[in-house]
């Protein structure tokens, strides 16, 4: 791991990761591919250790002539794929957009590092002289919804998709592993669950709910609150990702679960009793809280086994729900001058009237 190309580097998921390999690999040059979407920024990747050895990219992952040059140019022999249209609610107001990126793109790029490494399969010789690893970030929406008592998702759960979001991450994921069988392109795959952190773009659940929590504006839980997702801090995740790079068997998966499993209202009044705590305000927090109509087809429970992770690479989450997520508003409240300038930077405003207008209260 010499050269390394990072899509979607100036994403939450992917700056936490540039942050945790320019500490962990002191030779490594990353090149950064990231469009600058609604949830990507320069501003998350101000700071950088080392950040020379970081070279920021503005560019489409479904530009095969880009992707191509860079491979090239760069002699990239990893890829980690981070770049993606993320978030469900998006989705389902706009579908189109995430076939575009994360299938269309994904293709562009296990093309690109087909070109690049060759096709082992066919001892087709490749373009340089490099071995490769290319490593894609999925989800574990993959796997659908789960029943109260059925058990965690492992990586042989069989896909059953239910947004438009995770449609596009399984389309995906069947195309990586595909280029495995057909063409011998070395490549990992992880599955992780939902991740929270620093950096993360305020449209998810809990910086949406801290930030809307000390602006004193309600805390908008969608239906019963009763779903439950299973947290997995963002660094917990990069170390995964870090473990399977450099130990991860060929054509394998990996599911990453922080084993945190609260129901969302829950969590959201976990939120509000750590802001009572660090920022008090006149009335508790959670009288904020406000029921509004819930999203279609809503996956009522995530759970991942990370038994295979766990057992075969030594990888276990470090943080506890409790201080991961007290440490996660105290990040919040003492970067808002990052939150204001990502506010004004992304049509904020436009997303909230967007996604919160019609739902109204329940
Ligand atoms: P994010 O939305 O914060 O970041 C995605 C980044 O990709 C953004 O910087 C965006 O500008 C970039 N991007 C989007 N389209 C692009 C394109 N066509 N070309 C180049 N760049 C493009 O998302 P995230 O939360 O950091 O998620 C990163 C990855 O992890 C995604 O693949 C997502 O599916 C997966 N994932 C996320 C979570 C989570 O809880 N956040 C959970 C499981 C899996
Ligand atoms: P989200 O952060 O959008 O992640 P995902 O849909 O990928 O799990 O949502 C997490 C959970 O929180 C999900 O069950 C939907 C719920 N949610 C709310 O109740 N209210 C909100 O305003 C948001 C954004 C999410």
């Amino acid at each position: 791991m010499k050269n390394i190309l990072i899509t979607g580097g100036a994403g939450f998921i992917g700056s936490n990761f540039i942050r945790y390999l320019l500490e962990k690999e002191p030779d490594l040059e990353i090149i950064d591919l990231d469009i600058l979407g609604y949830a990507g920024s320069l501003e998350n990747l101000k700071g950088l250790p080392d950040p020379e050895r970081h070279t920021f990219v503005q560019g489409d992952i479904c530009d095969a002539d880009l992707v191509n040059k860079l491979m090239q140019e760069h002699k990239i022999d990893t890829i980690v794929h981070f770049a993606a249209e993320s978030h469900v609610d998006r989705s389902i107001l706009g579908p189109a957009p995430f076939v575009q990126t994360n299938v269309f793109g994904t293709l562009t790029l296990l093309e690109a590092a087909k070109q690049a490494w060759g096709d082992t399969r066919r001892d087709t010789p490749s373009a340089g002289e490099q071995n490769g690893h290319f490593h894609h970030i999925s989800t574990d929406e993959v796997f659908g919804t789960l029943a109260p008592d059925e058990p965690a998702f492992v990586e042989s759960t069989a896909y059953d998709p239910r947004s438009p979001y995770s449609a596009s991450k399984a389309s995906s994921d069947h195309l990586v592993r595909s280029y495995f069988h057909t063409y011998g392109l070395p490549l990992t795959v992880t599955n992780c669950s939902n991740n929270y952190g620093p950096y993360q773009f305020p449209e998810k659940l809990i910086p949406l709910m801290i930030l809307n929590a000390t602006q004193g504006k309600p805390l908008p839980i969608y239906g019963d609150g009763l779903q439950i997702r299973d947290w997995l801090h963002v660094e917990d995740h990069c170390e995964a990702i870090y473990l399977v790079l450099k130990g991860g068997k060929m054509g394998e998966t990996y599911n990453v679960g922080g084993g945190n499993q609260p129901a969302n209202l829950d969590l959201v009044n976990r939120i509000c009793s750590i802001l009572d705590l660090v920022h008090p305000a006149s009335v508790p927090y959670s009288s904020l809280i406000s029921y509004v109509r819930d999203r279609p087809g809503h996956d009522r429970r995530y759970a991942v086994d990370s038994s295979k992770i766990k057992a075969e690479l030594g990888w276990e989450p470090h943080h506890s729900l409790e201080e991961g997520l007290s440490d996660t508003v105290k990040w919040y409240l003492d970067n808002m001058d990052w939150v204001e300038t990502i506010l004004k930077e992304k049509d904020y405003q436009a997303w909230l009237d967007k996604n919160y207008e019609e739902r109204g209260k329940k």
